[in-house]
């Protein structure tokens, strides 16, 4: 059998009900036997002891005789609706109200029963009376005195029937309570139930859409609890997926295409070379041109797979303490051959003799030298590039710096994704893959730095921060 919320519900709240009015009704019937017992004896003890000295007085003196004795107990009978008995100062019981009674005539009440009277206390007992009564009865006896002798006793047993009528009623009562609140308890938690499992029920529906392969789908729950909460939850993840899935049908669509062109084209020149078309004094340059193309090829693949296995964090850090430097002005001498051609003015302004700093060489250089390459490929002729670094407590913070461009806020966030080439890699610029930036921030992330773009002025800085030891 399946389990659902609506039957796990349905038995908390049975439970709950029945055991809730289960102890209320306990306490009531104790309440009741209480009070309805205390108010029984105290009118017995009251009328009885009236009664019954009267009808003793009457018997000794004589006024009463045996037969009359008999009568003026079944009136007393009738009237206090309780069975009487006279015991003489031996025990024995000489006279009867009840015909049923008749049997224990001369029979003897215990011992007990006579110390106790003898001592002048009262009998006050709740039971069957040692088994000679039928059914649970109040018991009250008094014992009487003539002249000052003890002469003996009289026994007052009244039945508790409406003790036991009450017990009845309050079962039945706490009965209809339970159905009666029971059936607008389930109304409630049917509705209560739906509303929880409905909204349950799509969420699981829209899981399997999903796994499905259609990332579009979306909830809209709007129940203002955990369920909502849930279901945001679960719309989120729909988005991280789909942007997931775009991301990887982007790289593949990325991929192929900047492979296709660089082979066509080589594969055009060789043809070319093969079959005649391209005579042999050109040779020479159409080789190159394969040569250099084969090498971008390359370059792209270990970019990518590089990238990869930084994302999938298989690249290990090694830091160490490292003069920043030195490192600088190494990086900006092997990129004199470009600086010179395109006739760029470079300033290094740096704001110590020596900085050192704890990170990762290999990183370090990757870094500068995607940063310096792009900036100097990226600046037009004549342009001025500037690298700058700069104290901040415990951070060093290295700025690259160069004119040519200012990009908006959307750009300044969209060049740090893989193979995006903005407007500025046109012509010879259109080399790269745009992998270069891509790299850098996992690096900068994997050594727990942080790397930002702005742009003002014509100008593009790029600053990251390293932290000194
Ligand atoms: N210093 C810069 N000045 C102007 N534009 C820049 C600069 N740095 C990056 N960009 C822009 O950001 C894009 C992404 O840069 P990125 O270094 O990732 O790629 P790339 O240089 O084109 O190719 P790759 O680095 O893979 O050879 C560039 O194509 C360029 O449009
Ligand atoms: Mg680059």
């Amino acid at each position: 059998m399946k389990r659902t919320i609506f039957k796990r519900l349905f038995f908390a709240y049975g439970i709950t009900l029945v055991l809730g009015f289960g102890i209320l009704a306990l306490l009531l019937l104790q309440l009741f036997n209480q009070y309805f017992i205390e108010t029984k004896k105290e009118l017995l003890m009251e009328q009885g002891r009236k009664i019954g000295e009267e009808l003793v007085l009457g018997l000794y003196t004589g006024r009463i005789n045996q037969n009359k004795l008999h009568n003026d107990l079944q009136v007393l009978d009738k009237f206090l609706n309780a069975r009487i008995w006279l015991v003489d100062n031996q025990g024995m019981i000489f006279g009867v109200s009840a015909l049923q009674d008749e049997k224990y005539l001369g029979d003897r009440i215990s011992e007990k029963q006579i110390l106790t009277l003898h001592q002048g206390k009262m009998i006050d007992e709740k039971g069957t009376f040692g088994g000679k009564l039928q059914e649970p009865f109040l018991t009250i006896g008094y014992p009487y005195y003539f002249n000052h002798d003890f002469k003996g006793g009289i026994l007052i047993h009244a039945s508790l029937p409406e003790v036991r009528k009450t017990f009845i009623d309050i079962y039945k009562i706490t009965i209809w309570a339970i159905l009666f609140s029971g059936l607008i308890a389930y109304g409630v938690l049917y509705f209560q139930a739906r509303k929880i499992s409905r909204p349950l029920k799509e969420i699981s529906a829209a899981a399997k859409v999903i796994a499905g392969g259609e990332f579009q789908k979306r909830l809209n729950i709007n129940t203002r609890d955990e369920i909502e909460e849930l279901a945001n939850s679960f719309n989120h993840m729909a988005e991280s997926l789909e942007k997931i899935e775009e991301n990887r049908r982007n790289l593949i669509a990325n991929i192929s295409h900047d492979l296709r062109s660089p082979m066509t084209l080589v594969r055009g020149f060789i043809e070319g070379i093969l079959d005649g078309t391209i005579p042999k004094e050109k040779h020479q340059y159409y080789l190159d041109i394969v040569l250099t193309e084969s090498k971008r090829l390359i370059k792209m693949t270990n970019d990518l797979l590089e990238l990869n296995q930084m994302q999938q964090g298989k690249v290990e850090v090694k830091k160490q303490i490292f003069e920043l430097n030195e490192a600088i002005r190494r990086k900006l001498i092997s990129f004199e051959t470009p600086i010179k051609e395109k006739n760029l003015d470079v300033a290094l302004v740096l704001f110590q003799e020596s900085v050192h700093v704890f990170i990762d060489p290999h990183f370090l250089d990757r870094i500068l030298t995607n940063l310096l390459d792009n900036a100097v490929k990226f600046t037009p002729s004549g342009g001025k590039i500037m690298v700058r670094t700069s104290d901040h407590k415990e951070k060093v913070w290295v700025e690259i710096i160069n004119t040519g461009i200012t990009m908006d806020g959307q750009e300044l966030k969209n060049i740090w994704d893989r193979f995006h080439k903005g407007d500025t890699s046109r012509g010879e610029c259109k080399s790269g893959f745009g992998l270069g930036l891509a790299i850098v921030k996992e690096m900068i992330g994997h050594m727990q730095e942080r790397i930002w773009a702005d742009s003002f002025d014509n100008q593009v800085k790029i600053t990251f921060t390293l932290t000194k030891c």
